[in-house]
């Protein structure tokens, strides 16, 4: 049986809140009866529950936390973010791979999903923990028109897109810590990781990579201070479909309102709103000499406005400093 033929069944059921009769998707698909009973079986022994009533028909009642080419592209609404999808079970690196992809010619949006990493990339040539069956890796390809100098607030527009999933999906308070790790209690949930191939003066592609602590249990000690994941923080096991779904609505309609003024203009209050250290002390960790002072959130173009005690500001531009609370990571 054919993948895609299991996706659009698996869309059909989703996009009903009744029962969808066996006849019904026959019909839409030109299927046979054994055919559909074939894909409601597949579904089940993949762990979805699927109510069969005679004279009714069909309906599901729930779906696995399982990632997978069906499972994500049965959810995908959107026109650009994630319209296109690759799915692995293990990778080195969906930023990498989301690359090699734009080099053979992908489109505008791809999203490349992992269960599993085994190269996973942080910043500054950092690794990211990414171990299977829990957690999601994400990348997005764009091939934006916008000049190289703005890419870095991309890493911005998509912070805000996933804050509010996650806020849409746990009901936890979330927030960000400039410029684009998300935070609940305090604690990392979420790290961004934006990667430009340019020409000249202009980009070729841009890869924005997302990892997000969904169900992780427990952390290496090395980071357990400053790490969590949303089941920790919440007590429930996330659907990580259903986050990865969510984070490209809220994505396509952010990067939208970005490239209008190819600025953070149109983002910057549900940015502020969600930024943790708004109104706070903070340590700005710049090569050039760590200096204190209050942080009174960002500019337009993404940078973060910090007051120093002697009245002096600075508007502090991502590429080159981090940004930590007086008393630790927040
Ligand atoms: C950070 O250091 O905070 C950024 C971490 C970014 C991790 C994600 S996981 C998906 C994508 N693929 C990678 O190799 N890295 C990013």
């Amino acid at each position: 049986m054919s993948s895609s033929r299991k996706t659009e069944v698996l869309q059909l059921l989703r996009s009903s809140n009744d029962y969808v009769s066996g006849q019904q998707i026959c019909e839409s698909f030109g299927i046979s009866r054994t055919a559909v009973w074939k894909i409601i079986n597949q579904l089940k022994d993949e762990g979805y529950e699927i109510e069969a009533v005679q004279n009714k028909g069909y309906f599901l009642s729930s779906a696995p936390d399982v990632l997978s080419l069906s499972e994500l592209k049965s959810r995908m609404k959107t026109k650009m973010a994630g319209s296109h999808l690759l799915y692995f079970d293990e990778i080195g690196s969906t930023n990498i791979e989301a690359k090699k992809q734009a080099e053979n010619g992908a489109p505008n949006g791809l999203l490349v999903v992992a269960d599993k990493q085994n190269q996973g990339r942080g910043r500054r040539g950092r690794s990211w923990e990414s171990p299977a069956g829990m957690n999601i890796f994400m990348t997005i390809m764009l091939r934006p028109s916008f000049a190289p100098d703005k890419a870095s607030m991309i890493t911005l527009v998509m912070a805000v897109s996933v804050a509010q999933a996650i806020a849409d999906v746990t009901r936890l308070s979330v927030g960000i810590k400039w410029p684009n790790d998300i935070v609940v209690n305090k604690k990392k949930v979420v790290g961004i990781l934006t990667e430009l191939t340019t020409e000249t003066d202009y980009i070729q592609h841009l890869v924005c990579g997302v990892g997000i602590n969904v169900n992780q249990t427990d952390f290496p000690e090395a980071i357990a201070a400053t790490a969590t994941s949303l089941y920790l923080e919440s007590g429930r096991k996330i659907n990580r479909g259903e986050l990865i779904e969510k984070s490209m609505e809220h994505f396509e309609e952010n990067y939208e309102i970005f490239c209008k003024t190819e600025s953070m203009e149109g983002l910057i209050v549900d940015y502020n709103s969600l930024l943790v250290n708004k109104e706070a002390q903070v340590r700005v960790l710049d090569p050039k000499g760590e200096y204190d002072g209050i942080s009174h959130g960002i500019t337009e173009m993404g940078e973060l406005i910090v007051e120093k005690a002697d009245g002096t500001v600075e508007n502090v531009y991502a590429g080159e400093v981090s940004v930590r609370g007086i008393y630790g990571y927040v």
